[in-house]
This record gives structure tokens, sequence and C-alpha cells, in this order.
């Protein structure tokens, strides 16, 4: 795999007024979001409600890839299309989830680290077969008392620049998610802090395992108050934060920066990116790779009558696409 193959897509992954949406919660975490809207946690209704979103008409005047998880990479539509080759018809990159979920750090109470290094080469090469063309490992940072430790941001860094560099290796663009969590009461210059300590120990440690800027996509979660905390920063604030973080500490040749919405309201997560490239020029396109900001309202209609509802379901997703990628220009309306 050349690196210009790699670059290509991920300058496709972040192409003008595009992003990712996030549909790789694994069995668990689906269960838990179906739970609460009550639907059953089965294959069967696993495999329809991605279709649902897959599916959705105009999807890739917005979307430019999907992150699956691996029982969806190896599911079809109802009409028999494998999900990947329907996907690479409509111009929508397959992505696929390889990390293997977060486990306590032995010897760092309240602290966690990614795990899937192991035979992780042999399930990359059976990914890019499958037709994913990249891949995202998220890693968790806790912020509390006396945590993050460097050794927990640097256990993490390790982990992420080794995946990185299989991925590439293997012909996918990492994209890279170190996700400082928003749960917690501490301010916004605390979130900055550990998020830019966090940036920092990932790019040295990318560039240890040579890892190529080039053809990789930074998955960031944004800087901004604690959910807990009394006093929330305000759209502007965030913003600001935001990019003065990243400018900080993320490689002007890196291709592109999307983030998570890790639990912001679907309209403030598009109300944030949005603000961020009202403040362009950046160095980097600035877009989205949501999960439940794409996803919540939709679900929610859809389980409600499954069959009733499909379509206004993805009409939902059509209009979480179209204003996140509005954000992504910075072109929004409100
Ligand atoms: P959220 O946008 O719901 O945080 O999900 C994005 C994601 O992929 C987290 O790994």
């Amino acid at each position: 795999m050349s690196i210009e193959q790699l670059a290509e897509t991920a300058q496709a992954m972040v192409a003008p007024g595009k992003g990712i949406i996030a549909i790789d919660e694994s069995t668990a975490t689906i269960g838990k979001r179906f739970a609460a809207v009550g639907i059953e946690n089965s294959e069967g209704n696993r495999r329809a409600y991605r279709e649902l979103l897959l599916t959705t008409p105009k999807l890739s005047s917005h979307i430019s890839g999907a992150i699956l998880y691996d029982e969806t990479l190896r599911q079809s539509t109802q009409a028999g299309v494998p999900f990947a080759k329907y996907m690479a018809e409509q111009g929508i990159l397959p992505g696929i989830k390889v990390d293997k979920g977060t486990t306590p750090l032995a010897g760092f109470p309240g602290e966690l680290v990614t795990e899937g290094l192991d035979g992780l080469r042999a399930r990359l090469e059976e990914y890019y077969r499958l037709g994913a063309r990249f891949a995202k490992w998220r890693a968790v940072i806790n912020i509390g008392e006396d945590i993050p430790t460097g050794t927990c941001i640097e256990a993490n860094a390790h982990a992420l620049a080794r995946y990185a560099a299989l991925c590439q290796e293997q012909g996918l663009v990492p994209m890279v998610e170190p996700e400082v969590l928003m749960d917690g009461d501490h301010d916004i210059e605390t979130c900055y802090e550990v998020t830019e300590a966090v940036l920092r120990s990932l790019f040295a440690a990318l560039y240890e395992q040579n890892v190529l800027l080039e053809g990789t996509i930074l998955k960031a979660s944004m800087v901004v108050s604690g959910k807990d905390s009394a006093e929330q920063a305000d759209a502007q604030e965030v913003a600001e934060s935001t990019l003065m973080c990243l400018k900080s500490t993320v490689p002007a040749i890196l291709p592109g920066i999307v983030f998570l919405s890790g639990g912001q309201g679907d309209e403030d997560a598009t109300a944030h990116l949005d603000a961020m490239n009202r403040l362009g020029p950046n160095p980097w396109p600035l877009s989205f790779s949501y999960g439940r900001a794409m996803q919540q309202a939709a679900l929610t209609l859809w389980a409600r009558d499954t069959a009733g509802n499909f379509r206004k379901a993805q009409d939902i997703v059509f209009a979480r696409a179209r204003d996140n990628g509005l954000a992504a220009l910075g072109q929004w309306q409100g």
C-alpha cells in the first residue's frame, strides 16, 4: 500500500462538507442504546437498524464514511448486498472499529487502557479483504482526583501508535481516538490541560512508531466543561479552547480532524463544530465522526414503530448529516 493511497483515503474522509457516521457500537453498547428505547438486542434488530442508517437516501452528500462493528461488516442488506459493497457503491468509505474495548489499568485505580493489539495484524488483513478502508481505535482518559496519570496517558498513546502502524502496513487509514471523557465536575481549563497532555503524548508516540501522519486521521474530543460542572462554557469558548489546544499539539500535515460527540446534545455538537469552522481558516479540515449525536433522535423514533417510522427515521439521519456537514463548512444556520 502506497503512502499516496493512504493519503487519498484520509483526504476523502474529510472532504469539504462531509463527515463520518459512527455506528460501531459493540454488541453490549448497542444493547444499552436499544434497552433505553425498548428494542430487543437481537442480531436481526441490529442488522435492521444498521440497514436503516446505511441506506438513508442521499446520505453520501454529507457522509464520507461509516465506522462499523465487526458483526456489521459481515452482514448484508435485506436484499442480500454486503453492507461494505453497498456503501462502496454509494461512495461511502467502510471503516471498522478494531480495538477490543477498555480494561482497568493494573496498579492505577480509576484508569483504563484499551486492548486489542494481539492478533491485530491478521484481523486487519481480513477487514481489508472485507472492504474496510479505515480503522478506529478508542482510548479512554478519565478526569478525576489525581487522574489521569502520565502512566495512563503514555500506555494508551503507545497502544494507539502500535495499532496505527499496523493499520498503515495493511493499507488501512488509522483513525486514532484518544477520548477525554466529559464525566466529572471539572472546569474547562482542566479539560484543556488533560487534552493537551494526551495529544502531545499521542503525537510523540506516533512519531516513535513511524506512523505516517499524511495517512492518519485524528478523532478528538472537544475541550468542554465537565458534565457536572456548575459552570458550563458556551459554544464560543468551547470552539476557541478546542482550537487553541489542537493548534498547539497537532502537526499541520495531518489530513484532518474529526470529533466525537461524547454525550453532548445533538445541537451542541453541531454548534461547536460550526463555531470552530467559523473561526478558521484552520490548519486542517475539521469535521465530525459522531455516534450518538447522529443517531439518537432517529433511534428513538424508529423504536416507537419500527416498520411505520423507517423512512421518517431516515429523514432524521439525513437532517443530522446535512446539519453537521454544514457545520463542517462553518455554514450551519442553527
Ligand atoms: P459518540 O459521538 O457517541 O461519542 O461516538 C463516537 C465514537 O465513535 C466513540 O468512539
